[in-house]
Order: structure tokens, then C-alpha cells, then sequence
């Protein structure tokens, strides 16, 4: 059966088979969640995604984890808030999707998510925690093999938020 659980914290501690990182379509790093994964991860990572040619809004790639405690980082880019009528729901729901899709092809069980798009792309709190709960509702009532998700939040907005919607 799977789970949704919600957490306060920093998704850089978590033991998990994957943690999706916020980060930009450069994958050169960045400030936020982006900043905090690729310091604790450590150089490799950046020399890894160097290889990666970049990632288009809405899409996922996979790197290891490398210093991190979990397996894998996936990476995902998230649109950044014009007002609503540029597909950023859309484009922010893409994300999940595609991160999930990374998730059977790896064969992980355990995939822990940030706030994608809520810091620094400025998507309304409120509208980016509905996407991810109903994405992921949607999608583990047809792939149960994932079992666990896990909604990691660095402050209290957030993680009422997400207390609102599951
Ligand atoms: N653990 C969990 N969540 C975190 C952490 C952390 N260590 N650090 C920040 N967050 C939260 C933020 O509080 C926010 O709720 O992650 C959410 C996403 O915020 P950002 O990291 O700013 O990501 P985003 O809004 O998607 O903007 C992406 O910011 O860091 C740059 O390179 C990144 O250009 C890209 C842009």
C-alpha cells in the first residue's frame, strides 16, 4: 500500500531512494533546494550534469546521489510564475509526472519532493501543493509499486499547505 507522508525539514538528510531537486534549466546548480543538494552531493554532481546538456522546463533527468544519502537525485525544472496564463500549472504538473516516470524506470520505491517552483519562481504556495497532491494521488492509485512519497517542506506556509490538500 502506498504512502503519502508530509515532513518538515531539509531534503538533504533524507534516506530515501530519491530526492527531486528544484533546479533550473542550466542543471548548473543554483540557490535553494538546487543550492543545498549540490553542496552536500559535491563536485561530481555538477560534473555529472555538465554531461546532461541541460533540462527543459516540465522535464526530469536522474544523476546518483553521490554524498547525499539517497540513491538518486532527480532532477526537475519547474516553471517560473508569470501570472498563471502561461501553462505554469501545466508545466508544474509535467514535472511530477515525469519525475514519477523516472521512478519505474529506475525501479525506486521511496521518492522524496520539495516545494518545486515555490521559492525563487515564485508559483503561489496554495497552487503548487494542489498540483503535486493531486498528481501524486493520480498517479499511485495506478502504480502502487511506489511506496512512498514523501512532501518535504523548509517552512510552516508550506507545510500547511500540503496539510490542507492530502
Ligand atoms: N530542503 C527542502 N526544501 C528546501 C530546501 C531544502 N534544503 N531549501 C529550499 N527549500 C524549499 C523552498 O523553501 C521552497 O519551498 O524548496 C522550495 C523550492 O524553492 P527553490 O529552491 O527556490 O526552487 P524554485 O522555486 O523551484 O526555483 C528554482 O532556484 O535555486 C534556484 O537553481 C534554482 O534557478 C533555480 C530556481
Amino acid at each position: 500500500m502506498s504512502s503519502i507522508e508530509i515532513v518538515e525539514g531539509d531534503i538533504t538528510k533524507l534516506d530515501v531512494d530519491a530526492i527531486v531537486n528544484a533546479a533550473n534549466n542550466s542543471l548548473l546548480g543554483g540557490g535553494g533546494v538546487d543550492g543545498a543538494i549540490h553542496s552536500v552531493a559535491g563536485p561530481e554532481l555538477l560534473e555529472d550534469c555538465r554531461n546532461l546538456n541541460g533540462c527543459e522546463t516540465g522535464e526530469a533527468k536522474i544523476t546518483d546521489g553521490y554524498n547525499l544519502p539517497a540513491k538518486y537525485i532527480i532532477h526537475t525544472v519547474g516553471p517560473v510564475w508569470k501570472g498563471g496564463n502561461n501553462k505554469e500549472d501545466e508545466l508544474l504538473a509535467e514535472c511530477y509526472k515525469n519525475c514519477f516516470r523516472l521512478t519505474e524506470e529506475y525501479g525506486i520505491k521511496t521518492i522524496a519532493f520539495p516545494a518545486i517552483s515555490t521559492g525563487v519562481y515564485r508559483f503561489p504556495v496554495d497552487g503548487a501543493t494542489q498540483i503535486a497532491v493531486q498528481e501524486t494521488k493520480k498517479y499511485l492509485k495506478e502504480h502502487p509499486n511506489l511506496e512512498k512519497v514523501i512532501f518535504v517542506c523548509f517552512n510552516d506556509e508550506v507545510y500547511s499547505s500540503y496539510k490542507n490538500y492530502l
